[in-house]
């Protein structure tokens, strides 16, 4: 069985960190047309200085992340990956916070980047690091430098490899795309679903943990609109639910909506 896990900020938020669009949100607190502006390669190359504004805006969500500690959601699909293996179980994640790999999570891909890197438009190397405030390149000193996340209008570089990963010829019967705390408004996930929509198996299945509606809850087997470190648990259920038809005597329970009802009816009576 192939598991993968999609997720946005909502799955961070239990932690403490802030989502994007929601109520509070960081695109609350800026303007996010600014940041766009203010967040592109050219700017930085011309203007040396916004690079202060953009080094304020990801040293204090830096600092944040630091103090940060997975939380229930993390964990479990970090039980995942230990039940089925890193190879069956892949998490694709938008977030450039370290929670997963907090939690025990491996092979975590950050579509958007992460912040404990540094990144330098000179020579294109990349190197670990708290991000500082000399931005000088560790390898051919040059000042062109941000940190290692994706800048609107930039290409995620990674977006080959989740589309390698969301190939339907990798979906059998019993495989799960799980997409969680994610308005996708802007993760891949949905855009990548939709292409493989009609290829993948009939017997794979689509779920949606996410706390509000999306515009792309149709795309979805399953939708549950909760908190992550709650819904994950039935998620779990379901997915693990092996055991659950050996205890109901389930023989062969056709559909996932099947699946749900009794493991909710029985799990979460
Ligand atoms: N449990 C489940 N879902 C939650 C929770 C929670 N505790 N808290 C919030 N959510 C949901 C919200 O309902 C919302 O739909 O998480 C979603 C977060 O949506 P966004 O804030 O848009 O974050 P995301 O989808 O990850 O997109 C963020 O957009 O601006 C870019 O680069 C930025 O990577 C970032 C991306
Ligand atoms: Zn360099």
């Amino acid at each position: 069985m192939k598991i993968i896990a999609f997720t946005g900020a909502g799955i961070s938020q239990e932690s403490g960190l802030n989502t994007f669009r929601d109520k509070g949100g960081i695109w609350d607190q800026y303007d996010l047309n600014e940041v766009c502006n203010f967040f592109r390669l050219h700017k930085i190359k011309k203007m040396p200085e916004e690079r202060e504004k953009i080094f304020a805006f990801y040293n204090l969500l830096k600092d944040k992340i630091k103090e940060a500690e997975p939380n229930k959601a993390h964990l479990e699909i970090a039980q995942w990956q230990k039940k089925y293996g890193t190879d069956n179980v892949k998490i694709i994640t938008s977030n450039v916070d370290d929670l997963f790999e907090k939690a025990g999570c491996i092979n975590v891909l950050h579509v958007h980047g992460t912040l404990n890197k540094m990144h330098c438009f000179q020579c294109g190397h990349e190197w670990e690091s708290d991000l500082n405030h000399n931005y000088r390149c560790v390898k051919c000193e040059s000042r062109l430098t941000k940190p290692g996340v994706i800048f609107f209008g930039e290409k995620a570089p990674n977006y080959a490899i989740m589309n390698n990963w969301c190939n339907h010829k990798n979906f059998t019967e019993n495989d799960y795309r799980v997409v969680i705390g994610s308005s996708l408004n802007v993760i891949d996930a949905h855009t990548i679903l939709q292409k493989h929509r009609n290829s993948y198996s009939k017997d794979s299945y689509n779920i949606l943990i996410n706390k509000d509606r999306t515009d792309q809850d149709h795309l979805f087997d399953k939708v549950l609109h909760g908190k992550a470190t709650e819904e994950i648990f039935k998620v779990s259920a379901v997915i693990f639910s092996s055991r659950l038809n050996v205890k109901l005597g389930v023989a062969q329970v056709s559909s996932l909506n099947s699946y749900f009802q009794i493991s909710f009816c029985h799990e979460f009576a």
